[in-house]
């Protein structure tokens, strides 16, 4: 059900949950304030309490009346990149955040989101927490009728524009006296090293006991129920049901080719990436080979991270 601001922000006032979009992905909000409502959006989503929540805030200054800490470079990240699909996480007052938001960690994750309406929203009603809007494992939304299609068409959601980003923020975490990548999103290692002076290590699954790793990096995510094959060469077999591609190449094989977008354009790869995860669950189709010859530059960086994660 679509709503508007002044009725999403009294919606979220009165203690419930709603979707809001964001550039990045739509997220499941309820007010920080609230834990009643906070623990219904882990029930919502089938979330482990282990994994916790960003929060979004309208301003920098809501950010610093929670950390007890700002890293080196925090500002010319946050100048640079905020309102934008940026994540920090930051040692915080355990007093302000309640231990169900930050998975009884010492820290929090903080984002200033740029979509107008959600920044407006914000205004209205303070520091929202929102995760995607899907259920845990699947892939997340980016218009309104994905987040119909996972929480029914009777749940509320803030009326807003398809994301423009298409996938999730990146997380930063400062350890031992360098910024790390603790999830890659859309803002690319690259444009870090930009505003950095270095390149920031991206933290992998299996590199956790060098520093914490990123919770949620620990559980399958963005995955269809279709069996993927990722593939840089190779004619797929006829076992495979569908191709998932780019629309300057001729695939020869007679079976559905679902066009990620251009080799030229990963922003626009990006942004369909999720609807067409979605399609083939759409479709009950049962097996997809993806065409995973594209760079290793930049957002491909990431767009290859969130295949691989879906076939895992
Ligand atoms: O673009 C986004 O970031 C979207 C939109 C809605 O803003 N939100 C999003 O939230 O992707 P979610 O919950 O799907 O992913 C948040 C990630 C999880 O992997 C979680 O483990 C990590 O952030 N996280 C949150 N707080 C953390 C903390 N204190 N320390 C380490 N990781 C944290
Ligand atoms: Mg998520």
């Amino acid at each position: 059900m679509r709503v508007d601001l002044s009725t999403a922000a009294s919606l979220i006032n009165s203690g419930n949950v709603i979707a809001v979009p964001t550039e990045t992905v739509y997220g499941l909000a309820a007010s920080i304030k609230d834990q009643e409502a906070v623990q219904n959006i882990f029930e919502l989503k089938g979330r482990p309490l282990v994994n916790p929540l960003i929060i979004h805030v309208a301003d920098l200054e809501t950010v610093y009346s929670y950390a007890i800490t700002i890293p080196p470079q925090f500002e010319e990240l946050a100048a640079v990149f905020w309102p934008g699909p940026l994540t920090m996480i930051l040692p915080i007052n355990p007093a302000l955040v309640p231990s169900i938001v930050r998975a009884g960690l010492p820290t929090a994750a903080f984002r200033i989101p740029s979509m107008p309406v959600t920044r407006e929203l914000l205004k209205l009603t303070g520091p929202l927490v929102m995760p995607s809007a899907n259920k845990s494992g699947k892939p997340s939304s980016t218009c309104i009728e994905h987040v119909e299609n996972d929480f029914g068409k009777k749940f509320p959601v803030l009326e807003g524009l398809k994301s423009e980003q298409g996938v999730e923020s990146t997380i930063l975490i400062y350890e031992e006296g360098v910024w790390h990548i603790a999830r890659l999103g859309a803002l690319s290692q690259e444009q870090l090293t930009n505003v950095l002076g270095y390149s920031p290590a991206i933290i992998s699954n299996q590199s956790h006991s060098i520093v914490p790793v990123c919770p949620g990096q620990l559980f399958r995510h963005y995955a269809p129920r279709a069996r993927l094959v990722l593939r840089e060469e190779s004619i797929p077999s006829e076992e495979i049901a569908c191709i998932i591609g780019f629309k300057e190449r001729d695939y020869p094989f007679n079976k559905p080719v679902l066009i990620l977008g251009s080799l030229e354009s990963p922003e626009e790869v990006a942004q369909n990436l999720y609807a067409i995860l979605r399609q083939l669950d759409l479709d009950q189709i049962e097996s997809a080979w993806i065409d995973m010859s594209f760079p290793h530059t930049g957002l491909w960086v990431t767009i290859r991270e969130r295949l691989t994660r879906a076939a895992e």
